[in-house]
């Protein structure tokens, strides 16, 4: 494709707040082999038609742009489930193809459930990518059933045994704490990652899937969390800066066995916003574009390309949706309305 000779120049995704955008995660599909009771009723959802979403070509020419004109420097793919779309060993390697603004190819992650995994991970890290984040709540496979709706417990143990092997690492595990649900298989989970090298992070549940899924009042918070953590392992504030990253970070020792060590970190997504310091921006897999999980408006990409806009005019579409980027989410106001897209359809 050529490049039209306006988008030369890196005008990073600003905002009125003077966040800048680095961080862009694609959805890939908002299709998903599990049915996890927070993100989807047992029925599924209604899938979009392929029509609808945008394909290879489309979705690298909008993460090109996101790169090379935009000044986007990590890509982390997601879902639904991202290993659902059969290119992502292409895309994956397209998008190592492409150059950041500081010369050096885009770091890139999948956020995935794992299943398939341990088939695909060699490719995908031969293909160039960099990291795996894998959902894993529970270790007991009863109440994995109960939780995803499928019982696919073992598979999901071997993708990330299967990342592991790749040398994708660190490999890190997300685990939402719910309440009633899960909250007492923390201690189990983080001994767990320790054991095996893995980076654990807990994320507070965010109000994004059934409604009725969801309750401030009771909801797990960080704090509950740590007091969990801290009856078997040390905890000490890790020694790097957090920036950007939503997780703070924790050095965990185990008490029980002091030689069984490592990270272990916490999103309090709801307790405590990162809002301030966000450094995301999201497309959605009909090519949408988002300035947040949260947001009540979007853009579509998809219809300006297929109407035949060029590369800049994209680009000034996606900075004019940075730029109205609220300054935090809002869950805790009474004023919150939760997306109208549920999380398999904007991408975790
Ligand atoms: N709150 C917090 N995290 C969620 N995820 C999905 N739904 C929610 C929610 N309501 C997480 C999944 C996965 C990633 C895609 O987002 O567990 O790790
Ligand atoms: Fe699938 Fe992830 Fe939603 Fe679970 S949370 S149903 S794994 S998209």
């Amino acid at each position: 494709m050529t490049r039209d000779s306006t988008s030369l120049q890196v005008l990073p995704l600003e905002d009125r707040y003077g966040r800048v955008a680095r961080d862009l995660r694609v959805s890939l599909t908002d299709r998903c082999n599990l049915r996890c009771t927070y993100c989807m009723p047992a029925e599924g959802l209604e899938w979009f038609p392929t029509a609808e979403t945008l394909d290879d070509s489309e979705t690298l020419r909008l993460i090109r742009i996101a790169v090379e004109d935009l000044g986007i420097r990590q890509v982390r793919f997601t879902g639904g489930e991202p290993l659902l779309r059969r290119s992502l060993e292409d895309i994956v390697a397209a998008t190592k193809r492409l150059r950041t603004d500081s010369g050096t190819a885009p770091q890139t992650a999948i956020t995935t459930n794992g299943l398939g995994l341990d088939k695909r991970a060699a490719r995908l890290a031969a293909a160039g990518l960099d990291r795996v984040n894998i959902s894993l709540d529970t270790l007991d496979p009863e109440h994995y059933r109960r939780l995803t709706r499928r019982d696919r417990h073992a598979g999901v143990l071997r993708g990330i045994q299967g990342a592991l092997d790749a040398g994708l690492t660190p490999v890190k595990i997300n685990t939402v704490i719910m309440p009633g649900i899960n909250d007492h298989d923390i201690v189990s989970l983080a001994a767990f990652a320790l054991e095996r090298g893995l980076e654990l992070r807990f994320i507070e549940q965010m109000p994004l899937g059934p409604p009725d899924q969801w309750d401030r009042a009771r909801m797990v918070t960080a704090e509950d969390i740590l007091a969990d953590l801290r009856t078997r392992f040390e905890l000490t504030p890790a020694a790097e800066p957090r920036g950007s990253a939503p997780a703070a970070v924790w050095d965990a020792v185990d008490r029980e066995d002091p030689r069984v060590s490592g990270r272990i970190g916490v999103i309090a997504s709801v307790s405590h916003p990162f809002c301030g310091t966000c450094d995301r921006t999201r497309l959605t897999t009909d090519g949408a574009v988002r300035n947040c999980l949260f947001a009540r408006e979007e853009t579509s990409l998809r219809d300006l390309m297929r109407a035949g806009a060029t590369d800049s005019e994209l680009a000034d579409a996606w900075r004019a949706v940075m730029w109205a980027k609220l300054p935090g989410h809002g869950i805790d106001e009474p004023s919150f309305i939760q997306p109208d897209r549920p999380m398999s359809a904007i991408g975790g």
